[in-house]
């Protein structure tokens, strides 16, 4: 069934890419014997300094290369970058025109992928169908679909993500929060990415699966993470279906992952089906996949089984790497910047008093929101959006031919002058000036496809910083050093090591006796 929704898709969605037809975009001209690959593996290695570089050279709309090339889309056939509100506008509110595709990109496979497979029976190194089928809904979920049954998914899931919902989940980020704090002592090193990947996971598992899943949930979750970070390895260039390769291995962990979560999900729909039939009045359990198992289309339709595993990967993968580096970034930045961080114990001090902040007090600290923003301004934790063209098109004056991928720079965006005054700076006041509209700013995206958990990722986030921040101070440490990497998120390549100090407001005198920041994270960002 899988595999007859997927060929209807593919076939509904992306008509047949016609060869050697290549978007206007200016942009390098691809390398004598190499071609695109030298330029691909560049922005692979550092997107967010290449991107840079086209836009300096070529203007707000680039091409890569100007060669056939593709990154992320099955069906890709050449690749641009764009950058500026205008651009942003045009293609976050044409959803028809600019898709989507699931997570797994390029490793996706198309119907024709898995006939051949069944023809070839797996031979040769080549994977075979059943090998390949897990990818089919392993984290795609809301990133798969486009048009009507985007937005027929968007309405079931909808209810699970509003205001009522997410302010119920208030009480498991404090205690898990809690928990990370007790274990924090005075005077150790941490890394801190490492702590709020932790965190993040825990209440990702806890609001998803509910009490039941408990440490399953937190197993699954690790194998995603281990699952995009080999996506992302050179090694998976070598896309052989041979026993220790690392192809061979990602294979083997979708199926884990697809097996793990079928079972979370019979599980669950077991308890849904049992506490209807003691209480079928009652209300639906708190957790998220209760709902999504509940949830009825208008027709009294329901998310089947494949749609289901799906969207618990999208949610997992897309929700709690992104959280994590907003708040391991917020503690860098503070750290960074003493000021702001006096300011903000402050603000917690004087509207908190040392406790956890209620879901009404969160609406009371406007500092706090205002850091939150600029951190997330300076360092999106989604620095590039992805698209892919369905049709053929014109944009910014090019033409860009049907299944060109685009990647929407929003760090670019975030790091305009002409939109935000010295914006390599972190400066949480200019939040008191500025309002910028959605598609100047916009860390969530904007949109029909806007973040679906953006409420649930801003009260995490705030929660965890007025917890931790009224408990203790962190410093960066003599040896730390920031470098940036972006495989979807913007992360620091070798975490964030810091030491932990009692909340002594000493963030001016402790700064002052660092040294300056090591690694590229300065060509990005304006550092003390
Ligand atoms: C700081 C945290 C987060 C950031 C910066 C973030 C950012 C984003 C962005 C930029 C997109 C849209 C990408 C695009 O237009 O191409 C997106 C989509 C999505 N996000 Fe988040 N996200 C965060 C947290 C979360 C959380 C906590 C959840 C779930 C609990 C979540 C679930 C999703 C889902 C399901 C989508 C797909 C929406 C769709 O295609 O309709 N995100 N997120």
């Amino acid at each position: 069934m899988v595999a007859e929704l997927s060929r209807e898709r593919s076939e509904r969605i992306e008509p047949t890419p016609r060869p050697a037809r290549l978007p206007t975009a200016p942009g390098p001209d691809p390398v004598p014997l190499l071609g695109a690959i030298p330029h691909l593996l560049r922005f692979g290695r550092d997107s967010i300094g290449t991107a840079g570089r086209l836009f300096e050279r070529y203007g707000p709309l680039a091409s890569i290369v100007r060669a056939p090339a593709r990154i992320m889309s099955p069906r890709g056939i050449s690749c641009v970058v764009a950058n500026g509100p205008a651009l942003n506008r045009e293609v976050l509110t044409q959803h028809e025109r600019y898709r989507m595709y699931a997570l797994p990109g390029t490793y996706f496979p198309e119907a024709s992928d898995l006939a051949r497979a069944r023809t070839r029976g797996g031979t040769r190194g080549r994977p075979s169908e059943d090998r390949l089928r897990p990818i089919q809904r392993t984290l795609t979920g809301l990133f798969h679909v486009n048009g009507d049954e985007h937005r027929r998914h968007r309405r079931l899931l909808q209810p699970a993500f509003n205001k009522t919902r997410i302010d119920a989940y208030r009480d498991d980020m404090v205690a898990l929060t809690q928990r990370m704090l007790d274990e924090w002592r005075e005077g150790e090193e941490r890394d801190v990415h490492a702590d709020m990947t932790e965190l993040t996971l825990r209440i990702a598992t806890k609001t998803l699966f509910g009490e039941d899943a408990g440490e399953r949930g937190v197993a699954l979750a690790r194998m995603m993470q281990h699952w995009l970070i080999t996506m992302f390895s050179p090694g998976m260039l070598l896309r052989l279906d041979l026993k220790g390769l690392p192809y061979s291995r990602w294979l083997d962990l979708t199926r884990s992952i697809d097996d793990e979560t079928a079972a979370l999900l019979r599980d669950k729909r077991e308890a849904v089906a049992r506490r209807a039939s003691s209480d079928p009045h009652g209300p639906i359990a708190a957790d998220m996949l209760s709902m999504l198992v509940a949830a009825r289309d208008e027709d009294g339709s329901a998310l089947d089984e494949d749609e289901l595993v799906g969207h618990v990967g999208v949610i997992f993968g897309a929700g709690h790497e992104t959280s994590t580096n907003a708040l391991a970034w917020t503690l860098f930045l503070l750290a960074e910047h003493p000021e702001a961080a006096n300011e903000l114990d402050a603000e917690l001090a004087g509207v908190l008093h040392g406790d956890p902040p209620t879901v009404e007090q969160l609406a009371k600290l406007p500092f706090l929101d205002a850091v939150v923003k600029e951190s997330m301004r300076v360092l999106p934790p989604v620095p590039l959006h992805p698209r892919v063209v369905a049709e053929d098109t014109e944009l910014g004056g090019h033409f860009l031919p049907a299944n060109t991928e685009l990647f929407l720079s929003i760090f670019h965006m975030h790091h305009d002058p002409a939109l935000f005054t010295n914006p390599d700076r972190f400066d949480p006041m200019r939040w008191s000036k500025i309002k910028p509209s959605v598609y100047e700013y916009n860390p969530f995206s904007a949109g029909p496809r806007m973040c679906i958990g953006a409420a649930f990722a801003t009260m995490e986030i705030k929660i965890a910083l007025a917890m931790l921040l009224q408990r203790f101070r962190v410093e960066r440490t003599r040896a730390t050093r920031v470098d940036r990497r972006v495989a979807i998120t913007l992360a620091p390549k070798h975490g964030l090591t810091m030491r932990i100090r009692r909340a002594d407001g000493a963030w001016v005198s402790a700064r002052r006796s660092l040294p300056d920041v090591r690694g590229n994270i300065r060509e990005i960002v304006e550092l003390p």
